[in-house]
């Protein structure tokens, strides 16, 4: 009977671009849908982006544009890469939907009816500028172990110590640079400690309850969460206060669901939608309904599984199951965890190139399905990391894809094409010679054996070992075309039958390989069922002949070989010129930049860029130290205005106030004044640093009078 199947890949977040990390995720889960399709079980997969939280907020800020306007874009650019990749989602929709929000505030108010829920004061830094609490990588400071400057609230990346953000020396908000204060508010809560809670969790997690025929998790998974409970559960903070992009929480004015409370629901959300249009489409569409309930209630028999990396098995084994289970709702069937990508054994790096995006992939023109079959030959089901060399990913390709899958056929196509007019033998009519009968069969109960072993592999996430069976198959079908020897057969008087047999065995072996391949391969197989010229292949077929007498199309070429060049074009293509550390929001751009000695020039900017920054002579006429501050100078500034300009200037490390006074220096004039901790600023002074211990200010010739302006 088949199976009713719901699968999800977790959803990638609406403030980056797709690359090949991404990838491992939903390629692995496309090839495992694809597979479990072909056996004829009825699967759903569906995504979406996850679209929530701070960042985006303020990257939409950034860009000027409403939050909307920003995940409406990025939704398009995923889902272009996700075709690009023949990722075929039944649905891939977004975490701001109706839908999702309709679910998430339902799935609270069932956990606050089971008294699951609580309120407690909250103590956080609060950027006073921007008005709003700072989530830990938005504050920045020096670290408190090695005293590495601009450092993220959370961990250093010079030293490695983790810390809270409270610890910072002289933190600083990265949003707006002022001095975050400390501010309590109220906070809502999911009660993970509830004895409830702990006992369902300790039993789901081990998969010993009674409604569990499997354990939901791998074993290394299982592993880990022991050790998570060891720890102890706490609390699950699930709310963040206004200004935020999100859902509110209801009855709780000002307070947003956080980004992970709606994001996994969000997988409910998506397949609602994939539900509703079902019934909608019903007139023109064979597809028949599908409902909710079948998959989401308590007691559901349909089955449920999420793909994730191993970054987030805490939110999907601890939070979600949580949640769910209070809900009255169904609990995941199993959760497949991976591992993350290297490049060259290397973590993606933005300066080597090897952070590569989907779209630049693409772009270089690189046949998609070449990465599909390369991650497929590394996934094995656990949650070892996983190496993209990119020097193996050509020879591996070439070699298996070309040199042994390809070639079988275009090795024997051509000769059905040219002197049989693309008509196949009947292998089995009288005719057909004892020994092709034999070999035949002899290839068919092989190709039997080979198709149940990678049949079980594939169901089991160990694609390395369905594509090791698939190739072994290969190499026997190249080693009898090679004793064989077509190519002398045509030269041969009197040995039509002979040829013909021999490639139409050929051509059938090439077919049962096609059909393993499909879940990897779906757009390769989709153009050799054209030139077979048969209709769409399912798993049954992996073992059945093509119909005797039966005429194939003309073969073309299917495939070319990986050049080289093209995968040094792309690594050159994905190479980013580091900015300044300042606004940088990427942890990793961020540890390089301070690898470099000199930071790279800025972007090019034209004269009446520059002009828009009014820089004047500034005399100081007094200079003091700030009660409570560590790194700040108060400067009074004179520029020839009716009153002297207040500027907190970060100079303290480097000068003592006395040897200020009565000097020339530069300010930016016209900068928006900001309100710190200690006073307004109204401006800047100029100085110059590097990654050198060391901070220089600016001074300006002899006979240069405050208030001049510096262009
Ligand atoms: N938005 C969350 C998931 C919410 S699910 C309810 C998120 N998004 S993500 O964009 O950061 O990552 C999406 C998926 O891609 C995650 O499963 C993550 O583990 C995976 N990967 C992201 N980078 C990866 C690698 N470098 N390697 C392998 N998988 C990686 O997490
Ligand atoms: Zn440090």
């Amino acid at each position: 009977m088949a199976r009713k199947i719901l699968v999800t890949s977790a959803l990638p977040y609406a403030n980056g671009s797709i690359h090949l990390g991404h990838l491992v995720e939903y390629i692995q889960t496309d090839i495992w849908v694809r597979f479990q399709k072909m056996r004829g079980n009825e699967v759903h997969y569906v995504c979406a982006d996850d679209t929530h939280g701070t960042p985006i907020m303020l990257r939409a800020q950034n860009e000027g544009i409403t939050p909307e306007q920003l995940i409406n874009r990025v939704w398009h650019e995923h889902k272009a890469d996700f075709d690009g990749f023949h990722v075929a989602f039944d649905h891939y929709g977004s975490t701001n939907s109706e839908e999702t929000k309709q679910y998430a505030q339902d799935i609270y108010r069932k956990l606050r009816a089971a008294d699951l829920i609580e309120t407690k004061a909250v103590e956080q830094f609060y950027d006073p500028v921007k008005e709003m609490f700072l989530p830990d990588r938005f504050i920045k400071g020096e670290c408190p172990k090695c005293h590495a400057k601009d450092q993220y609230g959370d961990n250093c990346e010079a030293c490695g110590a983790t810390y809270a953000p409270i610890e910072l020396i002289n933190p600083y908000s990265a949003v707006s640079g002022a001095q975050p204060e400390r501010r309590s508010s109220e906070h809502y809560f999911f009660k993970l400690s509830d004895p409830r809670c702990q006992e369902f969790l300790s039993a789901w997690t081990q998969g010993t309850l009674a409604s569990q025929a499997t354990p939901p998790l791998q074993q290394e998974a299982a592993n880990k969460m022991k050790e998570w409970f060891e720890a102890g559960l706490s609390n699950w903070d699930i709310s963040r206060d206004a200004p935020y992009f999100g859902f509110e929480i209801p009855d709780a004015p000002g307070k947003f669901f956080y980004v992970w409370l709606d994001a996994p629901v969000g997988y409910m959300g998506s397949f609602k939608k994939l539900c509703d249009d079902r019934s909608e489409d019903r007139g023109s569409r064979i597809e028949s309904p599908l409902d909710f309930d079948e998959y989401w209630n308590a007691d559901a028999k349909t089955e449920l599984y999420h793909f994730i990396g191993k970054d987030i098995l805490y939110f999907h084994s601890l939070f979600w199951p949580a949640m769910l289970k209070f809900a009255n709702l169904r609990t995941p069937t199993q959760i497949f965890a991976h591992g993350f990508l290297t490049v060259n054994n290397e973590k993606m790096s933005k300066s080597r190139g090897t952070f590569i995006t989907a779209e630049s992939y693409l772009k270089q023109g690189l046949n998609p399905e070449y990465l599909r079959y390369y991650y497929a030959a590394k996934l094995n089901g656990t949650m070892e990391d996983i190496d993209l060399n990119l020097e193996d990913f050509v020879a591996r390709v070439n070699s298996d894809l070309v040199g042994k899958y390809i070639n079988i056929a275009s090795r024997t196509a051509g000769f059905i094409n040219k002197r049989f007019d693309g008509q196949l033998a009947n292998l089995m009519a009288n005719n057909a010679s004892a020994r092709i009968q034999q070999e035949y069969g002899y290839f068919e109960t092989s190709a039997k054996e080979t198709a149940a072993l990678v049949a079980d592999a594939f169901d089991k996430r160990d694609f390395a070992k369905a594509l090791r069976g698939i190739m072994t198959f290969a190499d026997s079908a190249n080693q009898f075309v090679d004793q064989r020897k077509p190519w002398t057969i045509a030269k041969e008087l009197g040995k039509e039958d002979e040829l013909q047999q021999v490639c139409t065995l050929a051509l059938n072996m090439f077919r049962w390989l096609t059909v393993m391949l499909k879940p990897v391969l779906p757009k390769l197989a989709e153009n050799v069922e054209f030139f077979l010229n048969i209709p769409p292949l399912a798993w049954k077929d992996a073992s059945a002949s093509i119909p005797a007498n039966h005429r194939i199309n003309e073969y073309k070429h299917l495939i070319t070989r990986i050049d080289p060049k093209l995968i040094e074009a792309m690594v050159e293509a994905n190479k980013q010129t580091l900015a300044p550390a300042a606004d940088s929001h990427s942890q990793t751009r961020h540890a390089e930049a301070q690898q470099h000695a000199i930071s790279p020039i800025a972007e090019t900017i034209s004269i009446d860029d520059f002009n828009k920054v009014d820089l004047r002579v500034a005399m100081i006429v007094s200079a003091e130290h700030v009660e409570g501050a560590e790194k700040l100078l108060k400067l009074t500034l004179d520029i020839g205005e009716e009153n002297p300009r207040t500027v907190f200037a970060g100079i303290k490390s480097a000068y003592d106030p006395a040897t200020l006074i009565g000097r020339m220096t530069v300010m930016v004039a016209n900068l928006a004044p900001r309100k710190m901790k200690f006073g307004l600023s109204e401006g800047m002074v100029l100085a110059a640093s590097g990654s050198q211990p060391g901070l220089f200010i600016l001074s300006p010739d002899e006979g240069a009078q405050a208030g001049m302006r510096v262009k």
